[in-house]
C-alpha cells in the first residue's frame, strides 16, 4: 500500500485524482484542507483521510508528512490582489507554499513528489499567473526529490469551473460579449489528468520529467462558449469583444468577489494553451473528447 498525501486534494482534479487512488486499491491518501465540514463528502471514500490543516504553517505540514511515500501538490489559484512580481496571492500559493512543501518532505525523508503547474506557464509569460506556475515549477525541479510535473491545459469534466460557467451563464444571458475569444485551448478531461498523476507515481521513468496534458481537439474560446451553451439547451450567439472593451470588462470584473474574469487572466489568454509538440498523454492513454463526456453533466446543469 502506498501511501500518498494529497495537498489540495478536495477540488476539482484533486477528488479526481482521489477516486483513481481509490479505484486502484493499492493507495491510501491523506488530504487536507482548510474547511474540514464543506468535505464531508469525500471522507466516506475508502482509503481516504480528511484532516483540517493549515498547509501554509509549516509545522503543521510537518506533522501531516510522516508516514507517507509520495506528496501530491494540486494548489491553485487563478486570482491574485498585486504586491510582488508574481502578485501576493500567486507568491503565497504557487511558490512559498510550494518550497514548504518541498521543505517539509525532505525533513521526513519523502522523496517523490508530483507537481501540478499549468501549461504555458513560463518566466517571461504575460500574465503574473504563468509566472509563478513557472516560479513553482523551478522550486520543485531545484528541490533535489524525485519530481513529476504536469501542466495540463483548461481541464473539463462534471463539476468544472470553466464550461460550467458558460452553460450557466447562458441561461440567463441572451449572447455572449466574449473577452479572449480567439484564444485557443486543447481541454483535456479530468479523468485522464487524473489517470496520468497516479500513473506517474507508479512509474520511475516519470522521475525528473514534465509532462504536457492536452486533449485531442484545439478550440478556440468562442467555439466552447458556443458548445457549453448549445450543449445546455441554451445556444447564444457569441461575438468577440475588441481588445479595449476586453480589458475594460476584466478590470470591472475584478471588483467582484470572485471575477470571472481579470486582466491577468486576459494576459494569460495571450498565448495559446495548447500542446503543440505534444499530442495528448503520457503513458499511452489515449486522450478522451470534450464531445464523449461533457454533453453528459451540460445536460444535467441546465435542467
Ligand atoms: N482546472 C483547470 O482547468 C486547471 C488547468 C490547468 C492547471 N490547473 C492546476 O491544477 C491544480 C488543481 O486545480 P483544480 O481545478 O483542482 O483547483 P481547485 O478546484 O480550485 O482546488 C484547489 C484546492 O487547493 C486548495 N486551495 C486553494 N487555494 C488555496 C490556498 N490559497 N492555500 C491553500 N490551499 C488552497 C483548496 O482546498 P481547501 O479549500 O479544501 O483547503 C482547493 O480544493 C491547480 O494547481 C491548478 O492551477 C487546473
Amino acid at each position: 500500500m502506498k501511501n500518498i498525501l494529497v495537498v489540495g486534494g478536495t477540488g476539482f482534479v484533486g477528488q479526481a485524482i482521489l477516486s483513481e487512488l481509490t479505484r486502484r486499491m493499492t493507495f491510501a491518501a491523506t488530504v487536507p484542507t482548510r474547511r474540514r465540514e464543506h468535505n464531508k463528502a469525500l471522507t466516506v471514500l475508502p482509503r481516504v483521510k480528511i484532516v483540517e490543516a493549515d498547509v501554509h504553517d509549516s509545522s503543521a505540514l510537518s506533522r501531516l508528512m510522516p508516514g507517507h511515500d509520495a506528496v501530491i501538490n494540486l494548489v491553485g489559484i487563478l486570482h491574485s490582489r498585486e504586491g510582488t512580481p508574481y502578485g501576493a496571492d500567486f507568491a503565497r500559493a504557487h511558490v512559498e507554499l510550494t518550497q514548504k512543501i518541498v521543505d517539509a518532505a525532505q525533513s521526513v525523508g519523502i522523496q517523490r513528489i508530483v507537481h501540478v503547474s499549468a501549461l504555458k506557464a513560463s518566466h517571461e509569460a504575460p500574465s503574473a499567473y504563468l509566472r509563478s506556475k513557472a516560479a513553482g515549477e523551478a522550486t520543485v525541479q531545484a528541490s533535489g526529490l524525485a519530481w513529476t510535473i504536469f501542466r495540463p491545459s483548461v481541464i473539463f469534466g462534471e463539476g468544472d469551473a470553466f464550461l460550467n460557467l458558460f452553460a450557466r451563464l447562458a441561461k440567463i444571458a441572451p449572447f455572449f460579449p466574449l473577452a479572449g475569444a480567439k484564444a485557443r485551448f486543447q481541454p483535456v478531461w479530468v479523468k485522464d489528468v487524473a489517470a496520468s498523476i497516479v500513473e506517474s507515481l507508479l512509474c520511475e521513468e516519470s522521475i525528473g520529467k514534465t509532462f504536457d496534458l492536452c486533449g485531442p481537439k484545439i478550440y478556440t474560446l468562442a467555439e466552447l462558449v458556443h458548445y457549453a451553451s448549445a450543449t445546455a439547451g441554451h445556444p447564444r450567439l457569441v461575438f468577440a469583444l475588441p481588445d479595449w472593451l476586453a480589458w475594460c470588462q476584466a478590470w470591472l470584473m475584478e471588483w467582484l468577489p470572485n471575477p470571472p474574469m481579470t486582466r491577468d487572466n486576459l494576459r494569460s489568454m495571450q498565448e495559446d494553451s495548447i500542446c503543440a509538440d505534444c499530442p495528448g498523454l503520457p503513458f499511452s492513454q489515449t486522450a478522451t473528447p470534450l464531445e464523449a463526456v461533457a454533453p453528459h453533466y451540460l445536460k444535467q446543469g441546465s435542467q
